[in-house]
C-alpha cells in the first residue's frame, strides 16, 4: 500500500461509466487502487467480472479482481442493457480475453480481509448495486470502523432513471442500499442530479480519441460502440456517473457535501428504490449521509480530460 495515496476498493458493475471510473482511478495520482470487486448490475456477474478483468488486462494493470454477488439480497436481478448494451460495454469487444487479474475467492471475504489487515481506513467506491457492501457490513459489523467512507453513485433527489422515481443502482437492490445507509458509515452519496449536471460532450470524447493514452482511446471506442459518436448532434450529452463519483474523492474542492438523512423506498408500487432525502426545515431526521453536489461542471470535465489522457 502506498501511504501517500488514498487506499480504495472499487465495487462496480462495468458498465460503460464504470470503465471511465476505473481508468480515472488507475490514472489518479491521489488513489491507490487495492482491488476491484464485481457485482451483478448493468449486466450479469460473469460479464461485469470479465469486463473488469479485460479493462485491467488491456492496460497491464496488476490490480486484482474478485467476483462478488450475482444478485440482490432479496428478489430478482434487474439489468441495464438498455444503457450499456448486451455485454455491458456497448457491444465493444476486446481483441483478446484477459483473465490474469481474476482471483479465486469471494469479493466480500476479500474486502473483509483487506479491512482487517489494513492499518489505514479504506475508501470504498460503490458504483453498482450495493449488495456486496450490505453483505460486508452485515457479516462484519466490527469492520465498519475500518471503512473510511463509502462513496456511492446512487439515487436521485428529484428523479430517477430506471423509473421516474428510482435510480438504477438503488432500485437494483433497495434493501442493500438501506442497510448501507443505516450502517453508521460515512456515506457520501453522489446522486443522478449531480452526475447528470456534470455531463460530458463530443469534444471531450474526441480529445480522448486523439490522445496517445490507451486508456483514453479504449474509453472512446467503448462509447463509440454504443453511440457512434461522430453521428451525434454537436450538443449531445454523455453521462459518466461513476467517474464523477470517483472525482468527489480525488477533487473534493469541486464538490459540496451536505449532511442529510436518506431513506430508501422498499415497497412502493411506483416508487420502489426511490431515495428520499429529508430536506425539511424542521423535524429533520439525524443525517446518515453526505449528499454530494456541485456547481463546477466545467472544472470537473477539465480534470477528467487531463487525468484520462495521461499515459
Ligand atoms: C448508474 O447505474 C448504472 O447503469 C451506471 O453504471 C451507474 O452506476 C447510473 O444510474
Ligand atoms: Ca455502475
Amino acid at each position: 500500500m502506498n501511504e501517500h495515496k488514498i487506499p480504495v476498493i472499487i465495487d462496480c458493475d462495468p458498465g460503460i461509466d464504470d470503465s471511465f471510473a476505473i481508468y480515472f482511478a488507475l490514472n489518479s495520482s491521489m488513489l491507490d487502487v487495492i482491488s476491484i470487486v464485481s457485482v451483478a448490475g448493468n449486466v450479469p456477474l460473469s460479464m461485469t467480472t470479465s469486463n473488469a478483468c479485460n479493462l485491467l488486462g488491456l492496460v497491464n494493470s496488476n490490480v486484482p479482481v474478485f467476483a462478488g454477488s450475482d444478485g440482490p439480497l432479496i428478489g430478482d436481478a434487474i439489468e441495464a442493457k438498455y444503457a450499456h448494451g448486451v455485454n455491458g460495454l456497448g457491444g465493444y469487444v476486446f481483441k483478446k480475453e484477459y483473465t490474469n487479474n481474476l482471483q479465486q475467492g469471494n469479493g466480500i471475504e476479500h474486502m473483509a480481509r483487506i479491512l482487517k489487515s489494513s492499518e489505514q481506513p479504506i475508501t470504498i467506491f460503490a458504483i453498482g448495486p450495493l449488495t456486496n457492501i450490505a453483505k460486508l457490513v452485515l457479516a462484519y459489523p466490527d469492520l465498519v470502523g475500518k471503512i473510511d467512507q463509502v462513496v456511492v453513485m446512487g439515487g436521485g433527489v428529484i428523479k430517477g432513471n430506471y423509473s421516474s422515481s428510482a435510480e438504477f443502482n438503488i432500485v437494483a437492490d433497495p434493501l442493500a442500499a438501506k442497510v448501507v445507509f443505516d450502517a453508521g458509515l460515512t456515506c457520501k452519496i453522489v446522486p443522478l442530479d449531480t452526475t447528470e449536471y456534470c455531463y460530458f460532450d463530443k469534444e471531450f470524447l474526441q480529445a480522448l480519441n486523439q490522445s496517445s493514452s490507451l486508456k483514453a482511446k479504449t474509453l472512446y471506442d467503448i462509447v463509440n460502440a454504443k453511440h457512434n459518436i461522430e453521428s451525434k448532434e454537436e450538443d449531445s450529452k454523455f453521462y459518466f456517473h461513476d467517474m464523477v463519483t470517483v472525482m468527489a474523492v480525488t477533487n473534493p474542492q469541486l464538490f459540496e457535501f451536505t449532511p442529510l438523512h436518506v431513506d430508501v423506498e422498499l415497497d412502493g408500487k411506483i416508487t420502489k428504490g426511490q431515495t428520499v432525502f429529508d430536506q425539511r426545515s424542521f423535524n429533520r431526521q439525524e443525517p446518515n449521509s453526505l449528499l454530494v453536489t456541485t456547481k463546477l461542471r466545467e472544472e470537473i470535465v477539465a480534470v477528467a480530460s487531463e487525468v484520462l489522457t495521461n499515459e
